[in-house]
């Protein structure tokens, strides 16, 4: 029985081009050199105390392939100690106590597995499985932080959506960095 206090977040950075990465998989055009003189600076406490509220994360293989890429190079891993499910069919290795792999209908892991347990979900990528998130109609919410850059070809935020999804503007912010964030809940 699902929680029906838990929400599914969808949560990525892009261009403005609507890419998440370069065909190539790099996401170094993510460090921009704006700024915004009217935005708001992010605060470290601030963004801290809402990394708290995260209970787990979700990620396709490609994206934790990445993470594994970032680790690797000593930069570090960027979901803390939470809970953190990887979907992928291939075996691939385990670098922490906290990741899980899971293999399957995602429908069936999201409303009967993760949602039992956990109140705030985070799909943190790709663009394959926040697509297939959303045309399962499993996400409540889409955060999508607009950086400012366009990079013209790459990998797209929702890849082969197959349909339209309505969604609720419910929050807009702009920082000093120039990224804007846009937050929506999905229309039922
Ligand atoms: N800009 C950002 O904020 C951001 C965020 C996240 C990622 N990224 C970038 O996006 C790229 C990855 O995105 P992507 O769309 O190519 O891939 P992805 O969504 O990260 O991973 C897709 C893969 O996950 C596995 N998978 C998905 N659903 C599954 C299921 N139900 N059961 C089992 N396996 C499943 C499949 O691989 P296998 O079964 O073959 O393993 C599938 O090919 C990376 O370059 C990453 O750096 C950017």
């Amino acid at each position: 029985m699902a929680n029906s206090d838990s929400r599914v977040t969808i949560h990525m950075a892009a261009s403005l081009d609507g890419f998440i990465a370069r065909k190539d998989g790099g996401v170094d055009w993510l460090e921009t050199a704006d700024e915004f003189a009217a935005g708001e600076t992010m605060d470290p406490a601030f963004v801290e105390a809402f990394l708290k509220t995260i209970d787990c994360y979700v990620m396709g293989s490609r994206t934790y392939e990445t993470a594994l890429g970032f680790a690797a190079k000593g930069l570090g891993w960027s979901y803390g100690d939470k809970p953190t499910f990887v979907l992928t069919s291939r075996e691939l290795p385990r670098i922490r106590e906290t990741v899980e792999f899971y293999s399957g209908d995602l429908a069936q892991f999201v409303n009967g597995r993760l949602r039992p347990a956990f109140r705030s979900i985070w799909f943190v990528g790709g663009g394959r499985v926040s697509a297939q998130c959303l045309r399962l109609g499993l996400a409540d919410e889409v955060c999508y932080s607009i950086l400012p850059i366009l990079i013209g070809d790459g990998i797209p935020f929702f890849d082969q959506l197959e349909g339209d999804v309505a969604l609720h503007l419910v929050e807009v912010k702009a920082y000093r960095s120039g990224m804007v964030e846009l937050r929506y809940e999905v229309r039922r």
